[in-house]
């Protein structure tokens, strides 16, 4: 194969070098195509674009595979521990047993928040998205670590790491907290990540709480299913304000809001709420896939569809498996997961999501899972934020320490007028 392709324009020729990656992915390099044509690359949703060239996370979209740092995301979600997967997005390879405890430790060392910060969450109103929270929340402990969150130095990199990886467990247990009125519940170092997370969720001081090991082993494996995902929408917001050079709490904040959207990490949410639609109809799934094929009806399958997976999504069908086993232990049948089954098979049987190679993906059987555990629909996409920090986090460290990174700053095709001149109001009608 050639190592380059030619662009001819207007009697001129532009040479795009070749990009290769391991897995032999090609793309066309045009960071000089301005400087010698004056073209510039039109490509709406960045659908063609490649923003970096990264080694963490691996997606084959049209064979349906997922890999972090080269290893498969089944065996990771089946025996890997989230601390160790976020280890391995961050630092490139698994650790050792010294070197997990240390990151364990650090993390763990780091869960309590300022008090200076609990008034932070009594100025929202009780119906307060806990996402708002998160972000801002997010954003404000930079107001902590001012002396140490300097995006170039490695020493401040790695603390402001185990401190956000630390206590976004803690705000965003506490903004659930605030919004039932129960007090806050502190951390406990001597429980696991999940775990101790499912404790200040639902622990009360009035009484001892157990976590149900279940319940920390289902959240575990969708911590790890959703750590990180390549240059998927918050990904690619924390780069791009990253690049920038602000520090690494606002970024993230960044992050956090583009998760936040329906059409990200917002759809587990809206999922539920569509499963519980259809129920209300009666389990009438074939008007709702009437719906969401009518281009002139903005209804759309929540949780069906992906910019890369042209397959199913390896983590939905994961997800699936997990949902079968916590939904039956928990609430034992759950009419809402019939009725998610059913969409599905009504779905991939319809010619519309057959020639669209549209499947079920991350977000359609997570919310279930969730619900069932008892955690309120708007804290779902604040799940999916506490399993995509360390892949924010490893995204961000990658484009901070790549020598190509400029800061991001697409350009534009002007169609707005062309000069006029000005006309004083004393003018106007
Ligand atoms: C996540 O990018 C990532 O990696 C994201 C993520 C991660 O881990 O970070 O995997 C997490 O965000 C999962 C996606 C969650 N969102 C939803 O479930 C919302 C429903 N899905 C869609 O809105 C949509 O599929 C997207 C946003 C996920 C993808 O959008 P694209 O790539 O821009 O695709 P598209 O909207 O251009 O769809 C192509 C066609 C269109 O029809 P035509 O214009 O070609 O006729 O497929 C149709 C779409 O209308 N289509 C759907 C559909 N999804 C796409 N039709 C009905 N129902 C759907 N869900």
């Amino acid at each position: 194969m050639t190592d380059h392709a030619r662009v001819e324009y207007d009697g001129q020729t532009f040479e795009a070098p070749i990009v290769v990656g391991t897995e032999q992915e090609r793309g066309l390099d045009v960071s000089k195509l301005r400087g010698s044509t004056g073209l510039i690359t039109y490509d709406p949703g960045y659908a063609n674009t490649g923003s970096a060239r990264s080694a963490i996370t691996f997606i084959d979209g049209d064979a349906g595979i997922l890999r972090y740092r080269g290893y498969p995301i089944e065996p990771l979600a089946e025996q890997s521990s989230f601390i160790e997967t976020s280890y391995l997005l961050i630092h490139g390879e698994l650790p050792t047993r010294e070197q997990l405890r240390g990151f364990r430790d650090q993390i763990t060392h780091h869960t309590l928040l300022r008090e200076d910060m609990r008034p932070l969450f009594d100025a929202f109103p009780p119906d307060a998205h806990p996402m708002a929270i998160l972000s801002a929340a997010t954003s404000g402990l930079s107001t902590f670590y001012q002396d140490h969150y300097d995006p170039l130095d490695p020493a401040d990199v790695e603390v402001s790491t185990y401190r956000l990886m630390a206590k976004l467990p803690t705000v965003a247990a506490w903004s659930y907290k605030k919004s039932i009125g129960q007090p806050y519940v502190y951390p406990q170092n001597a429980l696991g990540y999940a775990e101790n997370f499912l404790h200040m969720m639902f622990a009360v001081p009035a009484e001892d709480y157990h976590v149900d090991p279940e319940l920390t082993n289902a959240l575990t494996q969708l911590l790890i299913l959703h750590a990180d995902h390549e240059q998927n929408a918050s990904t690619s917001t924390v780069r791009l304000v990253g690049s920038t050079h602000v520090n690494i709490y606002a970024a993230i904040a960044a992050g956090i809001s583009a998760l936040w959207g329906p059409r990200h990490g917002g759809a587990n949410q809206e999922v539920i709420q569509m499963l519980e639609e259809i129920a209300a109809a009666e389990g009438n799934t074939a008007s709702f896939i009437a719906r969401a094929k009518d281009r002139n009806d903005p209804f759309r399958l929540m949780g069906f569809g992906h910019r890369v997976y042209k397959n199913y999504d390896p983590r939905a069908k994961i997800i699936k498996n997990t949902a079968d086993t916590v939904i039956n232990k928990l609430v034992g049948d759950d009419p809402l997961f019939e009725v998610a089954r059913e969409l599905e098979e009504a779905a991939l049987q319809d010619d519309y999501f057959i020639e669209k190679k549209l499947y079920p993906n991350v977000d359609f059987y997570s919310g279930l899972i969730y619900r069932a555990m008892g955690l309120p629909l708007n804290m779902f996409p604040v799940l999916f934020a506490l399993g995509r920090l360390p892949g924010w986090v490893a995204q961000w460290k990658e484009m901070i320490e790549d020598s190509e990174t400029r800061i991001g700053r697409p350009r534009q095709i002007y169609v707005g007028p062309t000069e006029r001149d000005y006309v004083p109001i004393s003018q106007r009608s």
